[in-house]
C-alpha cells in the first residue's frame, strides 16, 4: 500500500513541487493548505505533471479541530512535511504576531496531533537564515545558530527549537530540519512555479516580472559589498533539487534508515552566486534582456551566504544537480505561462 503523507502548505511553491516528487515516487499525499498564498488551480498543474490529483482541504492549520479533521478522515498518515508557513521578511516586521501564531501554532499544532494518531516522522522547512550572517563560508550545519534578524527569522528558529525539545521529550516521533538556502526556478514543465502575491519581495520572481515587462526595472540592492562584483552572494538551488530532498529525508524516517531522532541538512548547491552573476546567467539562458540598475542596499541584507551540502551529499545521498541556466530557463518558461495564462 502507498504510504500516506500530509503535505501542509502543500499549494504553496515549495510545498507544490515537493508533493510533485512524492507522488511520482509513490506515496499518497493528502494537502491542507489556507490558500493565503496560493490558490486551487495548484492542483491542476500538480494532477497535469503527475496524473494524481492529491486529496485537498482547504483550511488552517492554527485551527486545531480543522487538523484534526484530517487525520481523522485519512487514517494511516505515516509523515507530514510542514510548509505552512508565512515566509515574508518584511512583513514578518510589521506582522509580527501574525508570524509567530501562524508559524508557531501551526507546528505545535502538528506535533501535537503526531503521537495521537501514530504519525512517525516530521520534515520541517527551516532556512539558512538561522546562521545570520556566517563567519565562514561555504557554512556547514555545525555553524552556530545567530541572533535572528526578522520575526520571520525568529519562527524559523523556534520551531527547529520546539521540535528538538519534543523530540528529546522522548516523543515517539523522528524529525529532519532541512535549512533552505535560496530555492528558485519552476517545474521544467511550467504547470507549476512560485506564485507571488503582489509586488515580489525576492530576486528571481521580481526579475523574470522585469524581463516580461510587468515591473519596469529590477533594482540590485548594493554593489558596494565586500564581494568580488560587490553584489551579495546567495546559494541559488532549483526548486525540483530541492523538492527531491523531502523524499529522500521522508524515506529516510519511515524506513529508519537512521537511528538519530532528529537530524539536520542544508539543502545547497555548494556554490554561491552573486546577485548580477544570476542576472548574467538569465540573459545568457533565455536570450532575454533584464533591465537593471544598481541601487542602495536594502536593510538587512546578508553579504554572503552559501551552503556546505556535504552531509545532504553524504548522509542523504541527495545532491542538487539542475544546472543554473537550466533552472533560469525553467523560470522564465513559468513567467511566460503565466502571462499567456492572464491574456487568455
Ligand atoms: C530572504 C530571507 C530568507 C528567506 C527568503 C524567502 C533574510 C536574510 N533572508 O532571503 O530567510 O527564506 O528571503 O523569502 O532575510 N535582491 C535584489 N533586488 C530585488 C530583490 C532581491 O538585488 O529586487 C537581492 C537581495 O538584496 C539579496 C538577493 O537578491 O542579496 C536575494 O534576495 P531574496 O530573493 O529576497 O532572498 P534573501 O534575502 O536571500
Amino acid at each position: 500500500m502507498k504510504k500516506r503523507i500530509l503535505v501542509t502548505g502543500g499549494t504553496g511553491y515549495i510545498g507544490s513541487h515537493t508533493t510533485v516528487e512524492l507522488q511520482n515516487a509513490g506515496y499518497d499525499v493528502v494537502i491542507i493548505d489556507n490558500l493565503s498564498n496560493s490558490h486551487e488551480g495548484v492542483l491542476d498543474g500538480i494532477e497535469g505533471i503527475t496524473g494524481i490529483r492529491p486529496k485537498f482541504y482547504k483550511g488552517d492549520c492554527t485551527d486545531y479541530k480543522t487538523l484534526e479533521k484530517v487525520f481523522e478522515e485519512n487514517p494511516g498518515i505515516e509523515g507530514i512535511i510542514n510548509f505552512a508557513a508565512s515566509k515574508a521578511v518584511g512583513e514578518s516586521i510589521e506582522k509580527p504576531l501574525l508570524y509567530y501564531r501562524n508559524n508557531l501554532v501551526t507546528l505545535i499544532n502538528l506535533l501535537d496531533l503526531m503521537p495521537k494518531y501514530g504519525v512517525k516522522g516530521i520534515v520541517f522547512s527551516s532556512s539558512c537564515t538561522v546562521y545570520g550572517e556566517p563567519d565562514v563560508n561555504p557554512i556547514d550545519e555545525t555553524a552556530p545558530v545567530k541572533q535572528a534578524t526578522s520575526p520571520y527569522g525568529a519562527t524559523k528558529q523556534m520551531s527547529e527549537e520546539i521540535i528538538t525539545d519534543f523530540v528529546r521529550s522522548g516523543a515517539p516521533i523522528k524529525s529532519i530540519l532541512l535549512r533552505y538556502f535560496n530555492p528558485v526556478g519552476a517545474h521544467p514543465t511550467a504547470l507549476i512555479g512560485e506564485l507571488p502575491n503582489g509586488v515580489p519581495q525576492n530576486l528571481i520572481p521580481y526579475l523574470t516580472q522585469t524581463a516580461a515587462g510587468i515591473r519596469e526595472k529590477l533594482t540590485v540592492f548594493g554593489d558596494d559589498y565586500p564581494t568580488p562584483d560587490g553584489s551579495c552572494i546567495r546559494d541559488f538551488i532549483d526548486v525540483v533539487d530541492l523538492a527531491k530532498a523531502h523524499v529522500v529525508a521522508m524515506e529516510r524516517m519511515l524506513e529508519n534508515k537512521s537511528e538519530e531522532k532528529l537530524e539536520i541538512f542544508n539543502l545547497g548547491t555548494g556554490n554561491g552566486l552573486s546577485v548580477l552573476q544570476l542576472i548574467d546567467a538569465f540573459q545568457r539562458a533565455t536570450g532575454v534582456k533584464v533591465n537593471y540598475i544598481i541601487g542602495p542596499r536594502r536593510e538587512g541584507d546578508i553579504e554572503k551566504i552559501w551552503a556546505d551540502p556535504k552531509k545532504a551529499n553524504t548522509v542523504l545521498g541527495w545532491k542538487a544537480q539542475v544546472p543554473i541556466e537550466e533552472t533560469m530557463r525553467n523560470a522564465w518558461k513559468w513567467q511566460v505561462s503565466l502571462t499567456e495564462k492572464k491574456e487568455k
